[in-house]
């Protein structure tokens, strides 16, 4: 009855194939296949002894649990396996080359692979099998790579190795073949490795001294800042206190220790190596803690059965999990919702591990505790600020374990993975706008903004730190100061001065930077330096905005002097002509109105204005000289209206001062000068070009409380303004709002470069890492974005300037549009944001207009 029920429900079950085509434990018992390399053996008689012992196994395991699970097994006598379609497992023991293109196999078909291997092989992913390889104690370094390698726990693409001469050169030729050959399934960036020996001495000093010798002449720049050092105990100490002193343990840099030596010296406590780590390295240890005193057995067939017992208890896990579910819910369901190949495969894989590190720690399993690894990490970044200056700790990092490899529970190099791993920092800083600003929010809190703060927090971003902020008591602003009378506009942001409590601090090492903007300038040398620069400021100068001509005597404007004068002595010498031609002339009469030559004067001045006279002459001759007048007189009056119109659209403005050169050439008319304390002067002074020296020489130094006085002088057109661009236009739309209209121009040169830095501790470990992320802001981009924000660069009165002129002008011409016959034409001269200039022409007709550009 039993029998039928369980067939019934077999065929049901298979049924549902169609789901999903791996029959599940209940229908079907898990399939092995084993694959048993013969060249992995010395001789045939130890091969078949292995092959017999192992199936004994199996069945002796099977059989304790028989009602439970059951492993049918296949056991292939060649390696060259190409179809495992139906088996759920691989079983092999073979060479790491034989094992791999086994696993090719195994893994298209989702098998789990269990691998016994000689040492120095590669593992398997996690998720597709397990891997052991057998390895002699004391053999293990090479392996400790391959494995760490596989877990991708380091990104190295150059690497030194420092060893000492007690290591034998087949240890070391194995370990660099671990880091540098390619493995079948990862990624291989390795560009470059070099090796270097030093002597092990008996004595500390002489120690010293050879290590000292290796790395004095070490080029970091070719060969790279990774380094590992394979070292007995004592000589990592002497290692780690060379490197500190020659002073090559810096943030960029990472420096493996690999201590074999930590059990035979009683030294598995490495704790004593924290006294020489310096704040900002990245030091890590990987260290033997093998328990010497424990069982061990490193055979064939313990590992066989160990993977075995694993395997079939985690069969067993998996039937049980698939009853209960099956118990739970009709067929139907049972088969939409059971587990696939490869989830099933990920389960027992993972069961399968979880019983071995089970066995391997409580009882040591059948193989016994053999060889035991700690990697130990060093946490040095940013103690300075938290808890006082010598509190750097290891903490543990991972394992290392000959059936399962690596267990790492965090970065072998935290902080090259974590950057500053999320702490807090403290960060110095001062009302400053637009640099940095220090505002209240609504609740009371302080918040913080400007340039360098954009900067600042996607530094904390990058590098994985939150901020506190200090900032001193006297707070400087930013001053708009208003008079009863007439309104000024000052602006005393600057870089040049920092509040020396700042300076302080960075100093004492209280706070990991200021985030101010700060002039680069050798003041404070020796205690403080700079960061790259933030921001490059260009000094421009402030003009008034040049006034039009006056329109009085605009009608002159279309003849020159000369030609007016011309016109009058050529009227004064026609009248005198014409009176002596009339009265010579055979048929003269008297025809009045010409009959003295004042009187002729004022018939062709009359002519002139196309008035004509009253009277004709008789004479031909006579009549011959007015014609050609009255043809004279028409080209004049054709010119005369038709350069009008264009004096009347372009209004003449008197020359702006934009270089300076302009400003050189008007240096009788106008006084220059710029703010006390401007680094400008310095440049000035080394400057090369003679030009500069003329702009020094002659420059008015001006002390800060003076600036009213001096907006109010630039405005009045008798002196000039030297600062920061963007200084100057912050005071050319200030002025803008406050008077709505421009009364500035600014040079379109711009001249000598002011870089902006922050500033942090002179011997701070940190200013390489946070320049190279300032140059990535750079060059990304974002820096350029950031301040187009924080310090809009646009000209606003320069173009609204232009707008307003056109409309002006076009107001112009129509009250002049007598001149025109059946179009006009109007321009203006167009600046644009980009800084070039074009003049335009529209020609309106009756049917709309066409406007024409010219550069
Ligand atoms: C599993 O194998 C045992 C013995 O080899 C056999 O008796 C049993 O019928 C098999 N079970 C299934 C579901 O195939
Ligand atoms: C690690 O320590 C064990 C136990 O003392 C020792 O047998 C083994 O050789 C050591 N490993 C290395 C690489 O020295
Ligand atoms: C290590 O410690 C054990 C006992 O803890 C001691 O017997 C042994 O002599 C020590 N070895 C060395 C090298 O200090
Ligand atoms: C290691 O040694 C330090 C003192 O050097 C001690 O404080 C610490 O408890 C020891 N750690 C272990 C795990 O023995
Ligand atoms: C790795 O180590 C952690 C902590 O020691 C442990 O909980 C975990 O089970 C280990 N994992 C493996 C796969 O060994
Ligand atoms: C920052 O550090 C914390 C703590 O180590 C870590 O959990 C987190 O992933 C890190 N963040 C980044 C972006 O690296
Ligand atoms: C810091 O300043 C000193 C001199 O003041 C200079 O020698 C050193 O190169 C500077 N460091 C950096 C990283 O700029
Ligand atoms: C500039 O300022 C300094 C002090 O900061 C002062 O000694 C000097 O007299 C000032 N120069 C002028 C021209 O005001
Ligand atoms: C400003 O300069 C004038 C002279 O140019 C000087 O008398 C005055 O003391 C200065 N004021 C300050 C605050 O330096």
């Amino acid at each position: 009855m039993n029998m039928i029920s369980f067939l019934l429900l077999a065929w049901i079950l298979n049924s549902g194939d169609a789901f999903n085509d791996f029959p599940s434990l209940i229908t079907a018992n898990a399939s092995m296949a084993i694959v048993i390399d013969k060249s992995f053996f010395d001789n045939k008689i130890e091969y078949r002894d292995t092959v017999r012992n192992i199936v004994d196994f199996i069945t002796n395991v099977t059989n304790e649990e028989a009602h439970m699970s059951d492993i049918n097994m296949h056991i292939f006598r060649d390696t060259n396996v190409n179809n495992l379609r139906d088996y759920t497992v691989l079983l092999s023991v073979a060479t790491c080359y034989q094992t791999w293109s086994l696993h090719d196999v195994a893994r298209k078909e989702e098998l789990v692979h269990l691998a016994i291997t000689n040492q120095d092989c590669p593992r398997f992913s996690d998720s597709e099998g397990v891997i052991i390889p057998l390895i002699p104690m004391g053999d293990e370094l090479s392996q400790i790579f391959f494995d760490i390698r596989t877990a991708d726990a380091l990104f190295w693409n150059s690497v030194n190795i420092l060893h000492d001469d007690t290591f034998d050169k087949n240890t070391i030729s194995r370990v660099t073949k671990a880091i540098s050959t390619a493995l079948p399934n990862k990624k291989f960036n390795l560009v470059s490795r070099s090796l270097f020996v030093f002597k092990h001495a008996n004595s500390d000093r002489s120690r010293r001294y050879y290590i000292k010798d290796m790395l004095e002449t070490f080029h970091v720049e070719q060969l790279g800042k990774c380094f590992l050092i394979i070292v007995t105990i004592d000589a990592a100490a002497d290692v780690m206190e060379v490197a500190k002193t020659l002073d090559m343990v810096q943030p960029d840099s990472q420096w493996l220790y690999i201590i074999t030596d930590s059990v035979i010296r009683n030294s598995t406590n490495i704790t004593t190596f924290i006294d020489l780590l310096t704040e900002g390295s990245n030091v890590a240890f990987i260290y033997n803690a093998t328990d010497s005193d424990a069982y061990c057995n490193v055979t064939l067939m313990c590992h066989v059965q160990e993977l075995i017992a694993a395997l079939s208890n985690a069969l067993k896990l998996s039937l049980m999990t698939e009853m209960e579910l099956y118990n739970r819910m009709s067929e139907e369901e049972f088969e939409l919702i059971r587990l696939n190949k490869n989830e099933r495969r990920q389960e027992i894989l993972k069961n399968i591990k979880i019983k071995l590190v089970e066995d391997t720690f409580a009882t040591g399993g059948t193989c016994g505790k053999c060889l035991f690894w700690r990697f130990a990490s060093a946490i040095t970044w940013g103690n300075f600020f938290i808890h006082g200056k010598t509190s750097a700790h290891l903490i543990n990092s991972g394992t290392w374990i000959p059936t399962l490899g690596v267990n790492l529970t965090d970065a072998i190099f935290p902080h090259i993975v974590h950057g500053f791993r999320g702490i807090n920092l403290p960060i110095a800083t001062y009302h400053n706008p637009p640099w940095q600003t220090i505002s209240l929010t609504n609740t009371g809190e302080k918040e913080y903004g400007g340039l360098v703060f954009d900067v600042i927090r996607y530094l904390g971003k990058k590098l994985n730190f939150t901020y506190t902020v200090h900032s001193p008591r006297s707070n400087r602003t930013v001053k708009f100061i208003r008079n009863e009378s007439d309104i000024e506009v000052v602006l005393t942001s600057t870089t040049r001065k920092i509040p020396p409590e700042i300076v302080d601090m960075v100093a004492e090492k209280k706070v990991l930077l200021a985030a101010c903007a700060y002039t680069v300038n050798d003041r404070g040398r020796g205690k403080i330096n700079f960061t790259l620069p933030i921001f490059m400021q260009t000094y421009s100068f402030l003009t008034a905005k040049p006034g039009q001509l006056s329109r009085a005597l605009l009608f002159t404007a279309p003849f020159t002097k000369e030609t007016w004068a011309c016109l009058a002595a050529s009227i004064i010498i026609m009248g005198p002509i014409l009176y002596l031609i009339h009265k010579y002339s055979p048929s003269s009469t008297r025809t009045s109105g010409l009959n003295s030559p004042w009187q002729c004067i004022w018939y062709v001045y009359g002519a002139l204005l196309q008035q004509g006279g009253m009277y004709l002459p008789h004479s031909d001759s006579a009549r011959l000289l007015v014609g050609v007048w009255w043809l004279v007189v028409m080209v004049l009056v054709a010119t005369y209206s038709g350069s009008l119109v264009a004096f009347l659209t372009f209004p003449n403005m008197d020359t702006a001062i934009l270089t300076v050169d302009d400003l050189i050439a008007h240096k009788s008319q106008l006084t220059w000068g710029f703010p006390n304390g401007s680094f400008l002067e310095e440049y000035l002074k080394n400057a090369e070009e003679e030009k500069y020296h003329i702009l020094l020489e002659r420059s008015i130094i001006h002390n800060t409380t003076q600036e009213a006085e001096v907006i109010k002088k630039v405005k009045a057109g008798k002196h000039v303004l030297i600062d920061w661009r963007s200084t100057l236009m912050f005071a050319m739309r200030s002025d803008l709002l406050l008077t709505d209209g421009c009364s500035f121009s600014l040079s379109t040169d711009e001249f000598m470069d002011e870089p902006i830095a922050m500033i942090i501790a002179q011997d701070s470990p940190y200013v390489k890492i946070i320049n190279t992320e300032l140059h990535r802001m750079h060059e990304s981009g974002l820096m350029n974005k950031w301040i187009g924000e924080q310090i809009p660069m646009k000209d606003k009165c320069s173009d609204s300037s232009t707008n307003q002129g056109v409309e002006e002008r076009k107001a112009w011409l129509d009250q002049y549009y007598f001149c025109a016959a059946s179009f006009t034409v109007t321009g203006a001269k167009y600046r644009s944001d980009a800084g070039y200039s074009l003049f335009f022409l529209e020609i309106h007709r009756e049917d709309g207009f066409e406007r024409f550009y010219f550069p």
